[in-house]
């Protein structure tokens, strides 16, 4: 089920009343398929509000950070398991049900984004961030993008009528921010959608904090995609 998340945004940006009527695209769904969503024209951002088992979130923080993946492949849906475990069992990601439901979430939504764009490869970043990469507020220059955080803050985000403000005013701007939580599942449009807009966000600053966030990033393939999953 899902329910429009009501605007904000009508007086907002300069852009004319026209403008205001396409601020409007936010929507939060019930569940994967709600994700789909984005694919209307109007739809600017799906969030698929969505909190995992606790135990998880408990396994994820008692980890040591250096035990997080930093990983990035490309592949098929059903192939990421087997693309993805050597590389935990290379950083020290122990193995066990908790490892297993991270895999099992990440491996339903590479299908779920390869199904909602069309793609038969995905491109796929597990990440460990424990600096202030993408702390500029920007819009992404893709299609469409998924993504969900497993530990840590989630990522920044603002709503189409404080767009252009954020994007000038950077470090000085007072908000509103919205923020993801732990777990929800975003999928935003960027500026390659075509409609002129995109989701204007950017990462939690966590330098200095000592947190370090392992971020999920899906993404259609792209010139600077690794070679698909197996690798010759
Ligand atoms: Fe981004």
């Amino acid at each position: 089920m899902s329910a429009p998340v009501p605007s904000l945004e009508s007086e907002a940006s300069g852009q004319g009343a026209s403008a205001a009527k396409t601020e409007t695209g936010i929507e939060t769904c019930g569940g994967l398929a709600g994700l789909a969503a984005i694919n209307r024209p109007d739809r600017d951002l799906v969030i698929w509000a969505r909190a995992l088992p606790l135990c998880l979130t408990a396994w994820l923080e008692g980890l040591e950070a250096s035990c997080l993946p930093d990983l990035r492949v490309l592949v098929r849906p059903g192939d990421f398991r087997a693309a993805v475990e050597p590389q935990l069992d290379g950083c020290g990601m122990p193995p066990g049900d908790m490892r297993d439901l991270l895999i099992g979430d990440a491996d339903a939504l590479v299908a779920a984004f390869s199904q909602v764009t069309g793609s038969d490869l995905v491109d796929v970043r597990l990440e460990r961030v424990s600096h202030d990469a993408c702390w500029k507020f920007h819009r992404d220059s893709v299609e469409a993008r998924l993504v969900t955080t497993y530990r840590g803050p989630g990522t920044e985000w603002v709503r189409p009528g404080q767009a252009e403000q954020a994007l000038q005013e950077q470090k000085q701007f007072k908000g509103p921010l919205e923020q993801l939580r732990l777990h929800e599942v975003a999928v935003f449009k960027g500026s390659r959608a075509g409609t002129g807009r995109g989701i204007v966000h950017r990462s939690p600053p966590v330098a200095g904090t000592g947190q370090t966030r392992l971020l999920l990033c899906l993404n259609r393939p792209s010139h600077v995609s690794p070679e698909p999953w197996p690798q010759a």
